[in-house]
């Protein structure tokens, strides 16, 4: 595929409009369709709907360049496409298995409109065996359409900075071509990543990120189960907590030290409130329901989600045991992002916490930098949101749910003020230094600690 080609991603959440606007800067004429009208309208006028580190200067570059074309309209976008990439939501239905009707409803209006020969990527994070009923989607419709899984990898808050220095390109398809056009274009990305990181604002990275081609369920598969195994690491570093709390031990150390064994590594060791967010709790759930269509129990998937569910309770728990009952105490908490660098407050531990506390009768004030408006329509609605950490007093207690720099970096005569005399910290993300806060007259509880 030459330059100047055009691409067409269909969805512009996190993953879609991440892509559309980066793409639009390597040297291609970019359409990015979104069907909701608020959040096109923010797109269309040079800006994301969602808070990301150095996405808005991009955009905005784009769209005014015209090498970013924000519609809705399938009509409009996808019969010049030379490759198109499907980015559309995977939410998770009830039963915990995933909802895929965005997916085969994006593929059905594609292929309306699509010219013989394109090729048709899969982005979105979908159960291995997905593709293939794609494929036959595809063939009922008799288009001439090459299919590849390319799984995304990046995280919110970082996400320009992943997708530039990128670990490593999965795409995996039965067309050798096909698989070869989409490393292609991330090819042509790696070659304007400095410029589009200087635009960007954002730090260059180290890395050169492998491409890896590979069968088309084997694409599909890296991708759950390297959110998996990340998910396993959080809720096996929260089950050794459990038991340093009970044994005087500091999980913090212990992972400091287990981590340094390169075999181990010492990324999402970090125990806390758990993980939450729009891709764990679902690929997991997702994961599980997929193995058992296929007649496999994952009992240990099972057991990790099962510790991670339990995660918030066992953080208002250590609150019980600090104030005794929690009717008609007041209490913070701080961090309802699901973790710090974004406004996404989908399955957040911050929220859960805030609202198990109003469940035994608390008082709650919340408050996060850039989650507030994000997090109002899933909180209980007697919990009062702040604009400013320091309004938050007088209390009994403050709960830390996310790592933001700012809260990292509260001085302990903010923290004084914040709390009161006999309040409690409960640092649900282990952020601070017991010591110093100890030494501090503070009362501190951290996680495993
Ligand atoms: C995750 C993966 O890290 C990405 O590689 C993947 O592309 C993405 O899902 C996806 O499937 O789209 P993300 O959900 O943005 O990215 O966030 P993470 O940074 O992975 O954090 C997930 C949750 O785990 C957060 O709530 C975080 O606070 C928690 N966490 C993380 C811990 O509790 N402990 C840790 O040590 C690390």
């Amino acid at each position: 595929m030459s330059k100047n080609s055009t691409i067409t991603i269909l969805g512009a959440g996190y993953v879609g409009l991440t892509t559309a606007a980066l793409l639009a800067q390597s040297g291609y004429r970019v359409f990015v369709v979104e069907p909701n009208p608020k959040r096109l309208e923010a797109i269309k006028s040079g800006r994301s709907f969602f808070f990301e580190d150095g996405i808005d200067p991009i955009i905005k570059q784009g769209v005014e360049s015209g090498t970013l074309i924000p519609t809705d309209s399938y009509e409009q976008s996808v019969p010049d496409a030379d490759v198109i990439f499907s980015c559309v939501g995977t939410p998770d239905n009830p039963d915990g298995s995933s909802n895929l009707s965005y997916v085969f409803g994006a593929a059905e209006q594609a292929a309306e409109y699509m010219k013989p020969g394109v090729v048709y990527v899969q982005k979105s994070t979908v159960p291995v065996g997905t593709g293939r009923k794609v494929i036959d989607q595809f063939k009922n419709k008799s288009v001439d359409v090459q299919y590849v899984s390319n799984p995304e990898f990046l995280r919110e808050g970082t996400a320009v900075y992943d997708t530039l220095y990128f670990d490593r390109v999965v795409a995996g398809g039965d067309d050798t071509a096909a698989v070869e056009t989409v490393l292609d274009v991330y090819r042509a990305l790696e070659a304007h990543r400095d410029d589009i990181a200087a635009l960007a604002g954002i730090t260059t990275g180290p890395r050169k990120g492998l491409y890896i081609s590979t069968k088309l369920n084997s694409a599909e598969l890296i991708k759950v189960t390297a959110n998996a195994f990340l998910a396993l690491k959080i809720s096996f570093a929260n089950s050794i907590a459990m038991l340093a709390d009970r044994v005087d031990a500091d999980v913090v150390e212990v992972m400091d030290a287990v981590g340094a064994d390169e075999r181990i590594g010492r990324a999402f060791l970090n125990a806390g409130r758990g993980y939450g967010g729009g891709c764990f709790p679902k690929d997991v759930s997702g994961l599980i329901s997929s193995a058992l269509e296929n007649n496999v129990d994952l009992e240990i998937m099972q057991s990790a989600q099962a510790v991670n569910g339990a995660m918030p309770g066992y953080i208002v728990e250590k609150l019980k045991v600090e104030l005794g009952e929690l009717a008609g105490k007041k209490v913070a908490v701080f961090g309802l992002a699901f973790k710090a660098g974004t406004s996404d407050t989908r399955k957040s531990p911050g929220v859960a916490i805030a609202n198990l506390l109003v469940h035994y009768g608390a008082e709650v004030v919340g408050y996060d930098p850039q989650g507030n408006e994000e997090a109002r329509e899933d909180l209980h609605d007697s919990v009062t949101l702040i604009d400013s950490p320091d309004t938050a007093g007088p209390i009994d207690a403050l709960v830390v749910a996310t790592e933001w720099p700012e809260f990292r970096t509260l001085s302990t005569e903010t923290l004084h003020t914040v709390l009161g005399e006999n309040s409690v910290l409960i640092d649900a993300v282990n952020i601070y230094s017991p010591q110093e806060l100890r030494a501090a007259g503070i009362r501190y509880i951290g996680v495993g600690r």
